[in-house]
């Protein structure tokens, strides 16, 4: 009996071992598989990191490209609104027809008038900068007035006309432009005076008023169009034209003249004069 019951004892513990021995195996081909599906799922999350770091980057440069895509179509539109005239060279060269008007124009106020009895229009986007350079010369102890803003082609044709019966036309070829190659008529350009001296003459170029512009009409945005030896009129040192303030500081730093610069370098300012 009690060796009956020990063969019993005996097939039990044996029988218990090799489940025992079984269950190992099998734990630990499983542990094995879970260590290939982990190795296989942390391969899969590198592949996985990967595919979203290049999905990332592409997003990041169509982000990119959309962006370049909106600044262009936003600069395209904004050059849709300004007339190329505005930074062309008129004189003699280029012809504005007789319905070409400045797109607004904007009444200098009656405070900076030479003759508060002529009143005179200035484009409207440029009123601004014309307004800060007035002020600022006051502040300096510095008057500047408006002799002359806007010219319409009728104007410059009848002013033109008036000069050539009292000069001659070839005198009067020298510093009056003919209808539609005058600067006036784009609405860009003033004849500055000062208190005290006669209106566009070359007494100007003794002034205060004109040694100020000289050295600070270009933060203002504005250019001296004929200077001393220019090839197109005599000096007029009263004579200044808006062309925005990169291209008059670029200008004045390079100490060129804007008639003697290229007009394809010229063209690249546009986008911005009025900025
Ligand atoms: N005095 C300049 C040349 C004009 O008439 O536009
Ligand atoms: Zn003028």
């Amino acid at each position: 009996m009690t060796l009956a019951y020990g063969g019993y004892q005996y097939r039990q513990s044996h029988l218990e071992n090799i489940s025992l021995g079984e269950k190992v195996t099998e734990l630990e081909e499983s542990l094995r598989l879970s260590e290939e599906n982990l190795a296989s799922a942390e391969t899969e999350k590198a592949q996985l990191a990967d595919q979203l770091n290049a999905e990332k980057a592409r997003v990041d440069a169509l982000g990119e490209q959309v962006g370049e895509i909106s600044d262009t179509v936003g600069d395209l539109d904004k050059l849709s609104k300004l007339d190329p005239e505005l930074l062309q060279k008129y004189s003699k060269v280029y012809f504005l027809n007789e319905h070409y008007v400045p797109s607004r124009l904007a009444s200098i106020d009656s405070e900076y008038l030479y003759n508060e009895a002529s009143s005179q229009q200035i484009h409207a986007s440029v009123w601004p900068f014309l307004e800060d350079l007035l002020q600022d010369a006051a502040n300096d102890d510095v008057t500047l007035m408006i002799i002359s803003g806007y010219r319409s082609f009728g104007a410059q044709a009848s002013i033109k006309s008036n000069y050539s019966v009292t000069y001659g036309s070839g005198t009067a070829n020298q510093f009056s432009a003919d209808q539609g190659y005058s600067e006036h008529q784009l609405g860009t350009t003033v004849d500055f005076g000062t208190p005290g001296v006669s209106p566009t003459t070359l007494e100007f170029q003794n002034t205060d008023a004109y040694r100020w512009l000289l050295d600070n009409a270009h933060k203002y945005g504005f250019v001296l169009s004929y200077p001393a030896g220019n090839t197109y009129y005599i000096f007029e040192p009263w004579h200044w034209r808006f062309v925005g303030t990169d291209l008059a500081r670029d200008l004045h730093q390079d100490e060129k003249n804007f008639y003697d610069a290229e007009q394809r370098e010229i063209d690249t300012y546009l986008l911005n004069i009025f900025d």
